[in-house]
């Protein structure tokens, strides 16, 4: 086979960043999140991402009282005062640093949190066990 049909036919590998939830820039402090879902063991589940004091956080989107997603408004999941995730069902109140209960029907639950790390201008997913499925 001539080597320029050899060249025409060459597979060209594509590095897909598969754990990148989101650029930096998609989340403002204290403002709309970024959903998406993870992979953990067999189940694929809801997660969010938000801001919060300079700091990005990621949990599943389940409420501790009835399992429900939190967001009020698609992404949406701080309360008015912006000091604390609020589930929209029962208006579970949830610190936003550590998705710890800090009011409401939660009484003494906790968001389950995913780790994340933000470099290089993106938000990735770092959570040992969960694969990032898609946005
Ligand atoms: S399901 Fe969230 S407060 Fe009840």
């Amino acid at each position: 086979m001539p080597g320029f049909l050899w060249r025409s036919l060459r597979m060209v590998e594509v590095v897909v960043d598969t754990d990148v939830i989101c650029s930096s820039a998609a989340l403002t402090d204290g403002s709309a999140g970024v959903r998406f879902r993870v992979r953990l063991g067999a189940q694929i589940l809801g997660a969010f991402a938000i801001r919060y004091r300079g700091r990005v956080y990621a949990y599943l989107n389940q409420c501790a009282h009835q399992g429900i997603e939190l967001d009020w408004k698609e992404g949406y999941f701080f309360d008015m005062g912006r000091h604390f995730l609020i589930c929209a069902t029962h208006g579970a109140l949830y610190h936003p640093d550590t998705g710890r209960c800090a009011g409401g029907p939660c009484r003494g639950g906790a968001l389950v949190p995913l780790a994340v790390v933000e470099e290089n201008n993106v938000v990735r997913l770092r959570a040992d066990g969960a694969r990032l499925i898609n946005h």
